[in-house]
Formats: structure tokens, C-alpha cells, sequence
């Protein structure tokens, strides 16, 4: 399997973020009310830091593999990671709001992708994205803000290609391992990611209520994405590449 298919579309993909970028009304007035503007600060300044890493470790790890297409994939992905950080930020100057330095779940998250190896690296990567997507699509389609929704579209429309390209990778790298084994991870992985959800759930509650989505909804929708994604990963790893879904790879 090569990753020529998403290197180009990592690649060309800036062109897209210039088009939604472009629909963005960045000037219309600020409707919203005092406890959104709470609501939207916290929420931002979580996902601001967290999308912020420079990914240094994960591509040191990556490096190791020996794949160059992937590897320069994966970079092009960190840096989108970066640019969604980016768009945060510009949510948050735009309820006035400050970034933060530091919180706890990030630093957690970190210190645990420190100790471990690629294949686990990459599957918190995808546990943090399939249980973030429901809050991306929430603030793409429901937002009460035309800025914030426009900011929710353009990351939603990365994250939901970052899934898949993690997943072909995933699949790749459990490609030899016995179904038993398969089967442990999924669990284990499964338990990460109800955790991961319900952290979510708690952190970023009031604004996926002003977005329209209770926490328990998001959370069924979050570990149900996640499942999703391990079964397409450990019941058929063998199966062919996902490949990008944004039509202009
Ligand atoms: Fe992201
Ligand atoms: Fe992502």
C-alpha cells in the first residue's frame, strides 16, 4: 500500500482551506449572548491548545518506519493540525477572549503519547479526532455564530479525511497481528475512547448545548464513531485504502 494518494491530497488540499476560508463573512457582528461567549472562550481555548503541538515526537516515531510518502504526509497533517489551531484562535479573538498556557487534558494526553509507540500514538490521534468530530460538525451546522459555524466547517471538513488517513495507516500497521490480539487493543482502545468522550462531554458541554447537542448525545455519537472506525481497522485489516473523500485528490 503507498500513501501517494494522500500525500497528493495533503498537498493540494490548501486550496479548499483557501475556498471556506473565503466564505467566511469574518467581519459580521457578534450576536451572541454572554453565557456563549463563556461557553465558546472555554471550549476554544481547549481545542486551541490541544491542536497546537508540533508533533515532533509522533514524527520522530513516523521517521523510524522507514516510509517517506507517509512521513510527509503525516507532516502535512500536523501542520493542518496547526492551521485548525490557528482558526481557534481567531474564534477567540473574536468573542475577545484569551489562549491559554496549559490544561490538564492536553498535558495528560501528552505525557501519555510520550511513553509509547507508533501504532498507539496514532490511536489516541484517532481517538481524540473520531470523539472531537461530533463537536467539529455540531459547531459546523448549529453554531449560533456565522464565524464560529464557518470555523466548525472548515475543520470538520479536514478532521473527517485526518479519520481515514489514520485508519489506512492503523490498518497497515495491525496487518500481521493475530485476531486475538486485534480484539484486545479494540477493547482496550474502546475504553480509551469512552473515557476520552466523556472528558469531552464535561470540558465542552455548554457549548455543544449552545450548539444544539446535549453531552450524553455527543457522547453515544462520539464512542459510536469511534467503533466505527476500530472496526474498520481491526475486523478487516487487510482491506483496501480509504483514501481521501474531499473530491479534489
Ligand atoms: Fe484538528
Ligand atoms: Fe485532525
Amino acid at each position: 500500500m503507498t500513501f501517494a494518494n494522500w500525500l497528493a491530497h495533503f498537498q493540494r488540499n490548501p486550496a479548499l482551506h483557501r475556498e471556506l476560508e473565503s466564505q467566511i463573512e469574518w467581519d459580521a457582528p457578534v450576536l451572541l449572548s454572554e453565557r456563549e461567549v463563556k461557553a465558546f472562550a472555554r471550549s476554544f481555548q481547549r481545542f486551541e491548545l490541544g491542536e497546537s503541538g508540533d508533533g515532533r515526537r509522533l514524527l520522530a516515531k513516523a521517521a523510524q518506519e522507514g516510509d517517506a510518502t507517509y512521513l510527509a504526509a503525516l507532516e502535512l497533517l500536523v501542520h493542518e493540525e496547526q492551521k485548525h489551531s490557528e482558526l481557534f484562535r481567531r474564534g477567540l479573538e473574536r468573542i475577545n477572549a484569551p489562549t491559554l498556557d496549559a490544561h490538564w487534558s492536553d498535558a495528560a494526553f501528552t505525557v501519555l503519547r510520550r511513553i509509547l509507540g507508533l501504532r498507539t500514538e496514532l490511536g489516541l490521534f484517532l481517538i481524540a479526532e473520531t470523539v472531537a468530530m461530533g463537536y467539529f460538525t455540531a459547531l459546523a451546522e448549529h453554531a449560533p455564530d456565522p464565524v464560529l459555524r464557518g470555523i466548525g466547517r472548515r475543520i470538520a471538513t479536514d478532521e473527517q479525511d485526518h479519520i481515514r488517513f489514520q485508519i489506512d495507516r492503523l490498518r497497515q500497521g495491525f496487518h500481521y497481528t493475530p485476531g486475538a490480539v486485534r480484539l484486545v487493543v479494540g477493547l482496550i482502545w474502546g475504553v480509551i475512547a469512552a473515557g476520552a468522550a466523556t472528558v469531552m462531554a464535561l470540558d465542552h458541554g455548554q457549548a455543544l448545548r449552545a450548539c444544539g447537542l446535549s453531552p450524553a448525545k455527543f457522547w453515544l455519537q462520539a464512542t459510536g464513531r469511534f467503533q466505527g472506525a476500530a472496526k474498520l481497522i481491526f475486523a478487516a485489516p487487510k482491506a483496501e485504502s480509504l483514501g481521501p473523500l474531499t473530491t479534489n485528490a
